[in-house]
């Protein structure tokens, strides 16, 4: 778990002021429990980025926060997350360059847009294994040159953290219904790797677990 806040993970925070205590409950929960400063790092610090499965902004608002040289626009398929993303959004005076849009289930990146860096953070597992590979192939296929795709996901071992995170993203998902997604179905690292790697990625991957009880893992592709 991580109490420690970044300078941009305050300046996010702040923008959800004005929302329901539940959201501000939850995005702060959110900074805790995940080790969004990591994926922060990970990305490119300018250019232009698109982040896949943004729920309610954070992850977005860290970015944009963290590096004025950075564009960002995140893409959800939940409504209701996505209005809270933008109400967010416009606390943060920064001209603009963060926005958010609702998508449907079966989005892609369109083929008119490309990025300098595409960011999957904790979505790919309500996909199915399928959907799941199709869509890091279109994000792969939507990267300028020098372009990255960066993948946060669950690692299956060690198996009793992630037995601990499949049965908190099922409450979430069946019972809470605070996360929409068709299934819980965690796609193995090795497949995400190769399918990465198959679209002309060089990949690295990054245990993030430490201090944490979910088994997070960081995957990076770079085109070259
Ligand atoms: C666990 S949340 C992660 C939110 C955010 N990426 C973060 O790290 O804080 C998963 C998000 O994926 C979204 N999602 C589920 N299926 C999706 C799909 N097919 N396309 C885009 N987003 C999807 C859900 O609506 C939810 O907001």
């Amino acid at each position: 778990m991580s109490f420690h806040l970044t300078p941009a993970a305050r300046t996010a925070l702040r923008c959800y002021r004005g929302l329901a205590r539940r959201t501000r409950t939850h995005v702060l929960l959110r900074w805790v429990t995940a080790p969004l400063a990591a994926v922060e790092a990970a990305l490119p610090r300018t250019g232009q980025i698109l982040e896949v499965g943004c729920g309610h902004g954070l992850l977005s608002l860290v970015l944009a926060a963290a590096e004025s040289g950075r564009e960002v626009h995140g893409i959800d398929i939940d409504v209701a997350k996505i209005h809270q993303a933008n109400q967010a959004a416009a606390a943060l005076e920064q001209d603009g360059r963060v926005s958010f849009a609702a998508v449907p289930s079966d989005w892609r990146p369109p083929a008119s847009q490309t990025w300098d860096a595409v960011v999957i953070c904790d979505v790919l597992y309500l996909l199915g294994a399928a959907a799941a590979l199709d869509l890091v192939r279109a994000c792969a296929a939507s990267l300028r040159p020098g372009g990255m795709l960066v993948i946060k996901e669950i690692d299956t071992r060690p198996s009793w953290k992630y037995r601990l995170s499949r049965a908190q993203e099922l409450a979430a998902t069946r019972l809470a219904k605070i996360t929409q997604g068709e299934v819980v179905r965690f796609v193995a690292i090795e497949e995400l790797t190769a399918t990465m790697e198959a679209a002309g990625l060089r990949t690295t991957r990054q245990q993030l677990d430490r201090g944490y009880p979910h088994p997070h893992l960081l995957l990076t592709g770079r085109l070259p």
